[in-house]
């Protein structure tokens, strides 16, 4: 089949890349001329595990294509796929202004019949309007159908969640939708789930949320082990053997960040306040993440009688290992107020330093200053405290004996458990974590 794909993010361009990876012929568009011609010599502008390789096998192959020209590109397509960004707005509601602007080039270029795939994640409805809106734009006598796919990827592990997907979601309000969408999805060989098009977008917003909740109720759960002196470890243990409660996505820690989560959260909870109605369970989800993502911080400035000209070793500044994303990232609250009271921090994370630094360049920031090191040890070494925000391996295999030696005096916030606390006793270090 011929694809178009418009948007090169993370959804637009995996799934642009995974289509050509599995037959199909590519083309994904983007406005940002740069980035097409980084694209077309091999280089992914994002990070993410096995892109470049996938990206320069298929364009090699001759079935993946870059280019700005939408025109040429969405002319003669069997399907179009929307991956556009849906940016959160002040209010919460999700902003469907580069949604808009991409179903208007569709309507105003398309030359045969195709079917407009809404990979974005959209506010229920969304579709209805979309196609409405490519009927009010569009200028030749073609059949245009909108359809609903939502994308499950998680960052780190994108080409593998795509290539290896739980469930394809098909929202579709047509037999020539569907069978357009079967058709593609076919080589992929994975369970397909066809429904209408608002289920298609509830589906995406109910699983989301429910991973956040599901996360917001381990730390809520691991709040109350440490105040009952009960371990969240052992207890999400002894939870996971029950299926229906499931083994994944009950690690306790500094609270979810990312693209999706807090996003989807806040956007289903605009949306059910549209309709009068107040997800109380949602809310709770994001009103435990807020306080969470600061507890340990908390902590520790109960500790100290200051921060000022201390020594912070700050471990991990990404929302997750394995991407260079910062969005929400819990580093970014706690570094904020570290800065604020003084603190003299050192920086490690193996790729997001450099985006950290667009917010913090190196030295001097608000009352504190800011310096980025290429390892672990250098950020220990001398460090009055140390806080760990991301779980790296390059981190999660620093020796307890390593804090012990290196740092002025061992003091660990451990946002994501990485250590064994009888290990860190043993060491010498003293050692804060979550939940235990
Ligand atoms: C998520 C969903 O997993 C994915 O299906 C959706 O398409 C987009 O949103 P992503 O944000 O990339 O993907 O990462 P994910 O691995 O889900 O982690 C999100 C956040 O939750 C991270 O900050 C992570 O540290 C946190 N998390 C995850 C926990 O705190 N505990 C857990 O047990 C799992």
């Amino acid at each position: 089949m011929n694809i178009s794909v418009a948007g090169t993010g993370y959804v637009g361009l995996v799934a642009g890349v995974c289509f050509a990876e599995v037959g199909h012929t590519v083309t994904c568009v983007d406005v940002d001329e740069e980035k097409v011609k980084l694209m077309e010599s091999g280089v992914s502008p994002i990070y993410e595990a096995d892109l470049e390789e996938l990206m320069q096998k298929n364009y090699a192959a001759g079935r993946l294509h870059y280019t700005t020209d939408y025109k040429s590109a969405y002319k003669n397509s069997d399907a179009i796929f929307i991956g556009v960004g849906t940016p959160e707005q002040p209010d919460g509601s999700a902003n469907l202004s580069y949604i808009a602007a991409v179903a208007r080039q569709i309507a105003e270029t398309v030359e045969r019949d195709c079917v407009v795939v809404v990979k974005s994640t959209v506010p229920i409805g969304t579709n209805d309007k979309v196609e409405q809106f490519i009927q009010d734009f569009l200028v030749r006598d073609v059949r245009i159908e909108v359809a609903s796919n939502p994308e499950f990827l998680a960052q780190g592990t994108a080409v593998r969640d795509t290539l290896r997907a739980a469930r394809i979601i098909i929202g579709t309000e047509s037999e020539y939708a569907e069978k357009v969408l079967k058709e593609i999805y076919e080589p992929f060989g994975l369970p397909i789930v066809s429904v209408n098009r608002r289920s298609a977008e509830m589906i995406k917003y109910a699983s989301n949320d429910f991973l956040a909740l599901k996360i917001s109720y381990m730390n809520d759960i691991a709040n109350l082990c440490e105040l009952s002196g009960a371990n969240i470890e052992d207890v999400a243990k002894g939870m996971s053997f029950d299926e229906r409660i499931g083994g994944k996505f009950l690690n306790a820690g500094i609270g979810y960040g990312g693209s999706c989560f807090p996003k989807d959260t806040k956007a289903l909870q605009y949306l059910a306040r549209q309709y009068g109605y107040e997800l109380r369970t949602v809310t709770a989800a994001v009103d435990v993440n807020k306080e969470q993502k600061t507890r340990l911080f908390q902590k520790a400035n109960d500790r100290f009688i200051t921060f000022n000209r201390l020594k912070v070793a700050v471990l991990g500044l990404t929302f997750k290992p394995g991407t260079d994303d910062l969005r929400e990232a819990p580093s970014l609250d706690n570094v904020a107020l570290l800065l604020e009271r003084g603190a003299d921090i050192y920086a490690y994370d193996p790729v997001g330093a450099e985006n950290f630094k667009q917010k913090y360049p190196e030295g001097e920031n608000l009352n504190g200053t800011i310096t980025y090191v290429s390892s672990p040890e250098e950020a220990l070494d001398g460090a009055n405290v140390c806080f760990i925000f991301t779980e790296w391996p390059q981190i999660r295999s620093v020796a307890p004996r390593v804090y012990q030696e290196t740092m002025r005096t061992p003091i660990v916030y451990d946002g994501r458990n990485l250590y064994d606390l009888k290990e860190m006793k043993r060491a010498g270090v003293d050692y804060y974590s979550i939940g235990r």
